[in-house]
């Protein structure tokens, strides 16, 4: 009782007394076409954040908002910071931690100043600069709002002047509040050949939090994404959802914090597990970007808007074109030679790719690389297998008239390489602890520069030599054990300097090649971000290929990523019959990695058509607007469809998922993002040769509106799994 009086008290003197509400604060709205982030600064200084969500009509209503939408007593009145400092009168979880160069382990951070610029054509940006009172040390918000595309990119950076060394110990990206009645969280986690499995949970007071300690390959174990739905479960049309992911290939940690006001906090950034940064007086630290999107009308729209932003804004020629493959990895693995090669890029050329893609196993003398336990590192070609080398390879390829690309793994080492005997302090291993492999091998240190360096120079020398290769596969097989620097004076700078030395690296090898197109992989889909993804044409989501698995697969990673970028092959891991297979690819970026001569007449004569197809309609699912229409999570089928800009045509795929009797698509099936004022014809695609489709033989012209309102029934069964239609504007 005595205590409750106390509290009492205690809200009564901040809420009256100490902190009243000024009128005048400043509000400072980061908007979007349809979306505003709307931080206050109060008398004081403090920024918080006091919407989230719909842009209003009127901006001068922003001044009107209430404090935050609080539900209670706010004791710190920082619930709801812009940017968290720990230390003071903070009581959750912070967005910033540092120790100052006198000690202090204290920091508070004010509103100086905010700036608004135009940096591109529909990109604003937004700066708000703070400062702690007490010391010369600062932290600059940056918000870039994408107008059209409804994306805000957020980071933070930190400076200061301080007489030493400030040590940050958590140092977020973003720190949002979002208050409403519920939460729930869709979080994704997987492993090898299993990635991207969803889960949905409500959110219940207290933490929930995302992360990944695994150094390489953040994707691995749980991604850096999430789609976040305010008040019910996402809904693929309807509904408050935000979509949020960090572009940053390391260490995350992403926080939900359903704080004491039942109001949602959410962190994001690097993971401060072991990653103290020692910063000295005079240095900036530049956090990676935390991008969202917020919709209003469910995850479908959040989809649309991130794959937007993405193919405009991030991705290398995001809206430029991309090149069909043959990949020799599942047909040879690691045995071939020039023979073997040269009869496969005829093969390619048969099937009608644009380029042979050469994988693992080209390379290494001393310890050849036969199997995945040696060579790594040692990047020449191998004498046995390439008697002539690359640059032979890469000539009968274009004699064969398709073009040759080659896998790399640079980051990595075997322990039985060259590498490794010349320069056994570039590999991350503790001194006084037995080595630990994963797939056998070890990981370079890139925050050595003489890593850095000889990184590139691999990449660099390798496309001098041939300047006419056309392709990279950059391979990420391993994560970090042992994580140790034998050169960096701070070791637990070594999971941050890692990441930025892999960027550095890029950065010099995209200024130098800004057209080639790079593959992000990592052994299947264990790294795939919007930080790596500034640099790579597109990622190869899983090495699990098999038809069923992977319209799961694709399915999960399309809420952030768009097809451009996602890279389908046609494998013979799945049993399914190759045109479900081709089907599946066809979703995506497609390739092969089949052997084409033990394709049968009918095999090689589809596949040869479904190649032609993609290209005449390759353009409506890269570039066109994905609505997702039945999901595979609650359904025997799947289905979905990718719709022009234009709206005049539509790439509209069908999958039956499961097995029980007489499962299929019974009924009609509602279309979206067609014009419903305008008339549309349906045609069938990737009719196998022999069959019959019992769509083409109708004609029907149909409008817009019925397609939407009543649907049409693509006719899936166990007999027909798979069924590709086109949907086309009839004039
Ligand atoms: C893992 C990749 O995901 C595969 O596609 C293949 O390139 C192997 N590595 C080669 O070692």
């Amino acid at each position: 009782m005595i205590r409750f009086t106390i509290l009492l008290f205690a809200s009564l003197l901040f809420s009256t007394t100490a902190f009243p509400t000024a009128p005048g604060d400043t509000h400072i709205a980061i908007e979007t076409q349809h979306t505003a982030l709307v931080i206050r600064v109060d008398k004081d200084g403090d920024p918080t954040v006091v919407h989230l969500g719909k842009r209003l009509r009127n901006a001068g209503d922003y001044g009107l908002l209430p404090e935050n939408s609080k539900r209670g007593e706010d004791y710190t009145r920082i619930y709801n910071s812009a940017y968290t400092p720990a230390g003071g009168r903070n009581l959750l979880e912070p967005a910033l931690q540092v120790a100052h160069a006198d000690g202090n382990p204290s920091s508070d951070l004010r509103y100086v100043r905010h700036e608004t610029k135009n940096v591109a054509d529909g990109v604003v940006l937004t700066t708000v600069y703070l400062k702690d009172p007490q010391y010369p040390f600062e932290v600059s918000l940056h918000y870039k709002a994408y107008q059209k595309e409804d994306v805000i990119e957020q980071w933070s950076s930190i400076r200061h002047t301080e007489k030493k060394a400030v040590r940050l110990q958590k140092y977020a990206s973003a720190n949002l509040y979002i208050p409403a009645q519920k939460y729930y969280l869709t979080h994704f986690h997987g492993d090898w050949a299993k990635e991207m499995n969803p889960e949905e949970i409500q959110l219940t007071a207290g933490l929930k939090v995302l992360d990944t300690k695994l150094g390489t390959r953040a994707d691995l174990f749980q991604p850096p994404s999430f789609l976040l739905a305010l008040n019910q479960p996402a809904e693929e049309e309807t509904g408050e959802v935000i979509a949020g992911t960090l572009a940053w290939s390391g260490n995350y940690k992403i926080e939900f914090e359903v704080d004491p006001l039942r109001n949602l906090r959410l962190l994001a950034g690097i993971n401060p597990y072991a990653s103290e940064y020692t910063l000295a007086p005079g240095k900036e630290f530049v956090t990676p970007a935390f991008l969202f999107t917020y919709s209003g009308a469910g995850k479908g729209q959040a989809s649309r808007n991130l794959h937007r932003w993405a193919r405009k804004h991030r991705i290398p020629q995001g809206e430029g074109n991309r090149l069909t493959l043959l990949n020799n990895w599942e047909a040879t693995y690691f045995d071939f030679n020039e023979e073997k090669l040269t009869a496969l890029f005829k093969d390619g050329k048969k099937l009608g790719v644009d380029l042979f893609l050469l994988d693992d196993g080209w390379f290494a003398n001393k310890y050849p690389r036969n199997d995945d336990h040696t060579g790594l590192g040692d990047w020449q070609e191998n004498k046995q297998k390439l008697p002539h080398g690359l640059g032979y390879l890469v000539k009968e390829a274009e004699s064969a008239g398709i073009k040759f690309g080659i896998w790399l793994e640079p980051e990595m080492v075997s322990p039985k390489s060259e590498l490794y005997e010349k320069h056994p302090d570039w590999v991350i291993k503790l001194p006084n602890r037995a080595e630990y492999y994963f797939r056998n091998q070890l990981v370079l240190d890139l925050s050595n520069p003489k890593v850095q360096d000889f990184v590139y120079g691999v990449v660099d020398g390798i496309l001098a030599k041939n300047p006419t290769l056309g392709y990279i596969k950059w391979d990420c097989n391993a994560v970090i054990y042992n994580a140790y620097s034998a050169t960096n004076p701070n070791q637990s700078h070594l999971y941050v300097d890692y990441v930025q030395g892999l960027y550095k690296v890029l950065e010099q090898l995209r200024a130098k090649y800004p057209t080639l197109p790079l593959m992000l992989c990592s052994g299947g889909g264990g790294r795939v971000d919007y930080g790596a993804l500034k640099y790579f044409t597109e990622f190869w989501p899983s090495d699990n290929t098999d038809g069923l698995e992977r319209i799961f697969i694709q399915w999960n990673y399309s809420y952030f990523y768009p097809s451009i970028a996602t890279c389908n092959h046609i494998t013979d891991w799945g049993k399914q019959p190759i045109k479900f297979r081709t089907d599946v690819a066809m979703m995506g970026k497609m390739g092969y990695d089949i052997v084409v001569s033990k394709l049968d007449e009918k095999e090689l004569a589809f596949s040869q058509d479904a190649l032609k197809t993609y290209s005449r309609v390759k353009d409506v699912i890269w570039q066109g607007d994905l609505f997702r229409l039945v999901s595979p999570q609650t359904s025997d089928m799947a289905s979905l469809m990718y719709v022009s800009e234009k709206q005049d045509r539509a790439i509209w795929f069908n999958y039956l998922v499961g097995n029980r009797y007489r499962e299929g698509s019974q009924a009609p099936i509602r279309l979206k993002g067609l014009d419903p004022a305008r008339k549309y014809t349906i045609q069938e695609l990737n009719v196998f040769p022999g069959t019959n489709s019992p769509i083409n033989r109708n004609q029907t012209v149909y409008s817009g509106d019925y397609l939407m309102t009543v649907g049409f029934n693509p006719q899936v069964d166990a007999r027909r799994a798979s069924v590709v239609l086109e949907v086309t504007e009839s004039k």
